[in-house]
């Protein structure tokens, strides 16, 4: 049976990005694998967070979760911090990686590039997420492109600790798409779409209004050409657009070229707006449903005590297997 771990942090706003790239996968992971998908609250930690607004982006990001279709009783949706065995597994990860390889990691350079001050969390974060997923003994990481380096150095920490102690951890393997792996900015199609871009036409928000989202597919960058082809070297902007179109509406990117041939870029930006809108409108009125019921709270509780059983056994397991004292007379 695959086993899969997989997490989104609560900072801002959910993109399409995060959708198409990860949840969307989720979704479908859940009818053929047992999985425990997190809001990874500790690592939101890395930067400044108010926290009154981390407490509602953690709960607006697990009623994303099950609006997009996650079901609770199939899938396990936990708050990471409700699970202290996750910052536990991290010290030892953080005391078993090398400050090298922390130091090479692309988004660490990316994230801190320019900044006069960094946390020191945001350094060893990625020692949180291999102890996030090794915890699970997951098989398998459903994760959009930016975290693969992440995802290496989790199955690198794995093999070191196993070497060391014995047998012990699974190495996970990433499940990343080769459509949608990596969505690109709406303004800039060399750049990640990513919810800390300051300026709001590069994304489009899981919970953009359907105006807000024709308008930003509109003014969305594209090429001096007017032919509706994939070629993401060539095309990178409207190669984008085609991903969201194809991912959206479950059509082929042939069918999509096909489609359009001869059409020009207005009637495919004004289409491919309402696919949009038609993906996110279903999911945002269950969104608005569940991110102030009671239910929500209570699913979390459950998942957290489900998660906590894997969790506790693998902690268990490395504290004997590298020589803490066990607690007790
Ligand atoms: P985060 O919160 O930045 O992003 C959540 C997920 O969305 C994917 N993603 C994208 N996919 C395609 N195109 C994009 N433009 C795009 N932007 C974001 C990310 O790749 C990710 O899969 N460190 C992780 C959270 C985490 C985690 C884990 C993930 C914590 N522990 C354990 C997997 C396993 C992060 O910051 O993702």
């Amino acid at each position: 049976m695959r086993r899969i771990l997989s997490g989104i942090q609560p900072s801002g706003r959910l993109t399409i990005g995060n959708y198409l790239g990860a949840i969307k996968q989720f979704v479908a992971l859940q009818h053929e694998a047992e999985c425990f998908f997190m809001i990874a609250d500790y690592h939101a930690l890395t930067v400044p967070q108010e926290p009154e607004a981390l407490r509602q982006q953690t709960l607006q990001v697990a009623a994303m979760y099950y609006a997009a279709g996650i079901d609770p009783q199939k899938a396990t949706v936990f708050v990471q911090s409700h699970v202290p065995a996750h910052t536990e597994l991290g010290w030892v990860m953080q005391c078993l990686a090398h400050f090298g390889e922390l130091g090479r990691m692309t988004q660490f350079k990316d994230k801190s590039a320019g900044k006069e001050s960094v946390s020191a969390g945001l350094f060893t974060y990625p020692t949180l997420q291999a102890a996030d997923i090794l915890l699970y003994q997951a098989t398998h990481v459903p994760v959009g492109e930016d975290q693969k380096q992440h995802l290496e150095l989790t199955r690198d920490l794995a093999e070191r600790f196993n070497k060391r102690f014995g047998e012990t951890f699974v190495l996970p393997e990433p499940l990343i798409q080769k459509v949608g792996g990596r969505i690109m900015s709406l303004d800039d199609p060399t750049k990640k779409m990513s919810k800390s871009n300051p300026n709001p036409n590069s994304y489009i928000s899981l919970l953009d209004e359907p105006d807000v989202i024709r308008k930003k597919i509109k003014r969305a960058v594209t090429d001096s050409e007017t032919e509706v082809r994939y070629d993401p070297e060539k095309k990178a902007a409207i190669s984008n657009l085609m991903t969201i179109y194809a991912l959206c509406s479950g059509l082929s990117l042939e069918a999509i070229e096909e489609r359009y041939r001869g059409k020009g870029y207005g009637v495919f930006k004004a289409d491919l707006a309402e696919v949009v809108v038609e993906t996110l409108t279903p999911i945002q009125e269950r969104y608005r449903e569940l991110v102030e019921s009671a239910a929500l709270r209570e699913h979390l509780a459950e998942g957290a005590e489900r998660a906590a059983q894997v969790a506790n056994r693998t902690l268990e397991a490395v504290r004997e297997k590298i020589g803490l004292l066990p607690r007790g007379r």
